[in-house]
């Protein structure tokens, strides 16, 4: 399929949670991902992570509910975003495409934090028809409860930040 040429520079994504970069597709990693388009240059903000904006308490909030239906075998997706130390994001909303991101422990893209708004960045040339990824930062203790399936080959097994990753290879090394 030929694609139209892209009009608008590295760092001018437009307002809307649509982006001209991308398009969502299944995912082999989890239900629906997202795809580049073309290919993207590495430093290129893709789109942007928009949701309501709750507090912490509210955020704890749902994420009992989250749990409550992941115990019932329900869908259980997390779409909730750290935004600052009083605030998260909510990206559950249908328009925002960029809540179908998928995390990867070898992840094309960054979730950037500038003046209250979360931009994905490629942090590398990505080719067309990639899947697009991040590294969601959850801790460890977090981390538990989400079986990584990025399928990368050093892939830690849980969806876990890099910072802490070492320690999950440690442990699966010391059982083996
Ligand atoms: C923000 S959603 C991502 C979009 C999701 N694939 C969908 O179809 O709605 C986050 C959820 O996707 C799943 N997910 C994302 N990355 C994953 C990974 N590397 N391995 C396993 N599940 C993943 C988890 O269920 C997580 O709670
Ligand atoms: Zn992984």
């Amino acid at each position: 399929m030929a694609v139209a040429p892209l009009t608008f520079s590295k760092t001018s994504a437009p307002r809307s949670t649509a982006s001209r970069w991308i398009r969502p597709a299944r995912s082999g990693i989890h239900g629906r991902g997202v795809y580049a388009r073309v290919e993207i240059p590495d430093g290129t903000r893709i789109i942007e992570y928009t949701g309501e904006r709750i507090t912490k308490a509210e955020a704890q909030r749902r994420e009992a509910q989250r749990l409550e239906r992941q115990r019932r075998g329900q869908d259980a997706s997390v779409y909730i975003f750290v935004l600052n130390r009083r605030y998260d994001l909510d990206g559950r909303q249908r328009n925002n495409v960029a809540r179908l991101i998928n995390h990867s422990c070898t992840p094309n893209c960054r979730a950037e934090t500038v003046r209250g708004r979360i931009w994905i960045v490629a942090r590398r040339d990505i080719p067309a028809g990639a899947e697009l990824t991040f590294d969601y930062g959850f801790t460890l203790k977090e981390g538990r409860l989400h079986p990584c399936r990025c399928g990368a080959k050093r892939c830690a097994g849980y969806i876990v930040n890099a910072a802490q990753r070492w320690r999950l290879r440690r442990r699966r090394k010391a059982v083996r």
